[in-house]
């Protein structure tokens, strides 16, 4: 599979980075305004080809996005210190408008993968933009809240974080909902396991968790000035689910008809995820107040798309 990365700061190349450490591309285009950028990380991500899998990258420009079957979109500015995801959005909207026609013009099959913040709002964008059928516009969304939440559960109870299954749906941002009620380790409801391992779940744990999942992003750019490294493993899962046809479940956003009594609007719930892009949406059994939440994230989404005029 060749996959294009239009964006080769922090997170286009560290998802260039991750893709190829992990195998999942033949091929890796990067492409950027900056082309001695583009052509640095690519030389560089090279040199660790022999340390992983087969595979040609170089730094290129849009027209050698042909034949790409995946295309990644980081392409937008970032957060600042204490900026919130949202703020992006004016500013990434117009950077969108520009690059989405230029990508499809030479990757007309390709899968568009959003990456740029604010992420769920940027996906309804481009799948307006591109007029593709929304299964071709998937958004990483709720990719890397689920993986912090499923480390730090692991954590807690002692278990791998591939073993714990449980979700982050909704917003990529503040108004995210971490699902508890269904959350399970092998099979084994959190109540029962935490009962079983003599690790109690309550009411604070719980609250350290959610705080700690919902303020990952903003902690690490207090320390280091951005994220890249998990949104990069996050863009590289789902490369892979696209190249082998994996129809794995990932909670990946794409533009919803709709969702809590919301239409049309982009948010992550569990979807499977294959070679064509997102192929079903799955509706996750909530409890009452986590449909609430998601109402309200949907609501949020909902509201921040229409201010731009989407
Ligand atoms: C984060 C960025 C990708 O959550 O929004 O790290």
């Amino acid at each position: 599979m060749k996959v294009g990365i239009v964006g080769s700061g922090f997170v286009g190349s560290s998802a260039a980075y991750a893709i190829v450490l992990r195998g999942a591309a033949a091929e890796v285009v990067l492409v950027d305004l900056n082309a001695k950028l583009a052509r640095a990380q690519a030389d560089e991500i090279l040199h660790a080809t022999p340390f992983a899998w087969p595979a040609k990258i170089g730094a290129a420009d849009y027209p050698q996005l042909a034949g790409a079957q995946l295309v990644v979109l980081a392409c937008g500015v970032s957060q600042n210190k204490g900026e919130r995801r949202m703020q992006l959005l004016e500013r990434n909207a117009d950077i969108f408008k520009e690059v989405v026609p230029k990508v499809l013009d030479h990757a007309p099959e390709a899968v568009l993968l959003v990456v740029s913040n604010p992420v769920d709002v940027m996906t309804q964008v481009v799948t307006q933009i591109s007029r593709l059928s929304p299964g071709r516009v998937i958004g990483s969304g709720t990719i890397l809240d689920t993986a912090r939440f499923r480390t730090l559960l692991g954590e807690y109870l002692g278990v791998a974080a591939q073993s714990v299954h449980a979700y982050v749906l909704g917003e990529h941002g503040d108004s995210e909902v971490l699902i508890w009620s269904s959350a399970h380790v092998g099979g084994v409801s959190l109540v029962d396991f935490a009962a079983q391992s003599k690790k109690g779940i309550e009411k604070d744990v719980k609250s350290r968790i959610d705080r700690a999942v919902r303020g990952a992003a903003h902690h690490i750019i207090e320390g280091k000035g951005a994220t890249y490294y998990g949104i990069g493993a996050g863009v590289a899962r789902i490369a892979k689910a696209i190249r082998g046809d994996e129809r794995a479940v990932l909670t990946v956003s794409t533009l919803t008809p709709e969702i809590e009594g919301i239409g049309n609007v982009a948010l992550s719930i569990p979807r499977v995820v294959g070679a064509e892009g997102v192929l079903m949406d799955l509706c996750p059994v909530l409890s009452d107040e986590e449909h609430a939440a998601l109402h309200n994230s949907a609501t949020i989404l909902k509201k921040a798309a229409a201010d731009i005029g989407y």
